[in-house]
């Protein structure tokens, strides 16, 4: 989970530059899903604090994160992850799998995993075992249009053809909305 700590920038970030109060994250591939709960840990940048929590994540900024940045409090409104195999920390075994990957001598690492799998036992995420390749569709299909918009018109800056590709084959199910937030950066193929 420390790997939240370059992660929640980039959340509060999306948050800001899309105007969204909450957010409906969706992980592929996240093991035990301790990242999902990224907005239960508390958080130490140069320019301040983040979130209040036991688990406190703190590491090296190569680019200064903002303090107009760690101002935005966002919602986390759904928290879903699709592991081909999903490890359930909230038993004993799934717990004792997570620890025996932390190289003996890393007291700091496994007393953080054993802060957030505390934290994961009060509210823990949704995790669908299948293949993501799978599975994927689906998921996003359950989600609002708005949500399913966002996630295509974000994901065709890096990738503008599997976007178009997407709206080919699947625009019928999608609203109007939706075919329009994700083509909207999109010039005309
Ligand atoms: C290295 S772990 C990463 C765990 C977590 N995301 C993290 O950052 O700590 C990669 C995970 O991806 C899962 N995975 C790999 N390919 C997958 C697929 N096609 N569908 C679903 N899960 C997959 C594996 O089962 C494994 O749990």
């Amino acid at each position: 989970m420390q790997r939240c700590f370059a992660l929640l920038p980039a959340f509060l970030t999306l948050a800001r530059d899309h105007g969204a109060p909450a957010l409906d994250l969706v992980e592929l591939g996240p093991a035990a899903g301790l990242n999902l709960l990224w907005d239960r840990y508390a958080y130490r940048y140069r320019a301040g604090r983040w979130g209040s929590s036991e688990l406190l994540l703190h590491g090296v900024e190569y680019e200064p994160v903002p303090l107009e940045v760690l101002a935005r409090r966002v919602e986390v409104r759904r928290r879903l992850g699709i592991d081909l195999n999903p490890v359930d920390v909230t038993t004993v075994e799934g717990a004792r799998l997570l620890r025996a990957f932390i190289w003996p001598g890393r007291v700091e690492r496994a007393q953080r995993l054993r802060q957030a799998i505390g934290i994961l036992w009060a509210e823990p995420p949704t995790l669908v075992r299948g293949d993501y390749v799978e599975l994927l569709p689906s998921v996003l299909a359950e989600r609002d249009d708005e949500a399913i918009g966002w996630a295509l018109r974000q994901h065709a800056r890096t990738d503008p053809a599997w976007v178009r590709a997407f709206v080919a084959v699947h625009g019928d199910q999608l609203s109007g909305l939706s075919r329009r937030e994700a083509l909207k950066h999109l010039s005309p193929a």
